[in-house]
């Protein structure tokens, strides 16, 4: 089977599961600086039964088992299940699909997804699945990227991809990256997916290095599409695109260190009593 014959949510399976410990030893050190925010909004307690879902390396499984919760992670790449049970041997982990969660309804208290849904093939699906699996009066808590033109990542990338890239590479259709980031948007889907109380807040998260060639490793082992869109590629367009990468990490250089703005949005809703 060749790349362009597969569907996206294969090849987000595929990439997830290859990148797994990569994952871990850099995106983590991003998306970890959200485990406390979405713990509170969520009121995880030592008294709490939390779903962890697209849990990846398992931070906020982890960070809920580390407050006293029955805590559970799922993702849909085995990979990523293994780096998540070695990582976190408090909180159980295991294979599944965010779109048709193996639980009962009514199971949790609390079920958050962090950096989940914009990988998903189906967003909606996936929330009526978080809502269902909620008990009554438990709480959920989503986290996605905030748009380009606030995020220095996703601004220097995108910016280099779509001035330098040829982009009619023959990909599966994918899922809008950016839609949760508008606060209209996921108060509208949370609101019609029957959660109350909902409320949108931003998380200020940073990424620092001193090393402008780090951004190509986060590239390779924390975005799938985004690389293979890199990946397919002629060597001219891309010798342009990576000049025009290293040029925008140099604008955001400070005495030998690169310091990027690396915003996220979090939605949180209700379930009703
Ligand atoms: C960007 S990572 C986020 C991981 C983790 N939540 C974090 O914040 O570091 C996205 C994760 O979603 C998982 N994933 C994507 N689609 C999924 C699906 N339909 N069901 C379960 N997991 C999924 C991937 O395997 C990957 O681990």
């Amino acid at each position: 089977m060749t790349g362009e014959q597969k569907s996206f949510k294969q090849l987000e399976q595929e990439g997830f599961h290859a990148k797994a410990h990569a994952y871990g030893n850099y995106v983590g050190a991003i998306t970890a600086q959200a485990v406390e925010p979405v713990l509170d909004a969520v009121q995880t307690t030592q008294n709490t039964h939390f779903l962890d879902v697209a849990t990846g390396p398992g931070y906020f499984a982890g960070g809920a088992a580390a407050r006293g919760a029955q805590a559970v992670g799922v993702d849909f790449a085995p990979n990523m299940v293994v780096e998540a049970t070695q990582r976190f041997p408090n909180a159980t982990f295991r294979q599944g699909d965010a779109e048709a969660l193996d639980f009962e309804t009514g199971t949790f208290d609390a079920v958050t997804c962090p950096f989940g849904l914009l990988h998903f093939a189906d967003a909606d699906q996936a929330i009526a699945e978080a809502f269902r699996v909620l008990k009554p009066g438990g709480w959920y808590a989503f986290t996605v990227w905030d748009t380009p033109d606030k995020h220095d990542f996703f601004g220097i990338i995108l910016d280099a991809l779509q001035t330098h890239g040829m982009m009619d590479i023959p990909l599966p259709e994918a899922p809008p990256i950016f839609r949760f980031s508008d606060p209209l948007e996921s108060e509208r889907v949370l609101t019609e997916a029957g959660f109350t109380d909902v409320r949108v807040e931003g998380l200020p998260l940073v990424w620092e290095t001193n090393a402008a060639e780090d951004l190509l490793l986060l590239l390779e082992y924390g975005t799938v599409r985004t690389q293979m869109l890199l990946q397919m590629q002629p060597e001219d367009h891309l010798k342009r695109i990576y000049k025009a990468i290293y040029e925008g990490a140099s604008r955001l250089e400070r005495d030998g260190r690169f310091v990027f703005s690396w915003p996220a949005v979090m939605s949180v809703g209700r379930k009703p009593l």
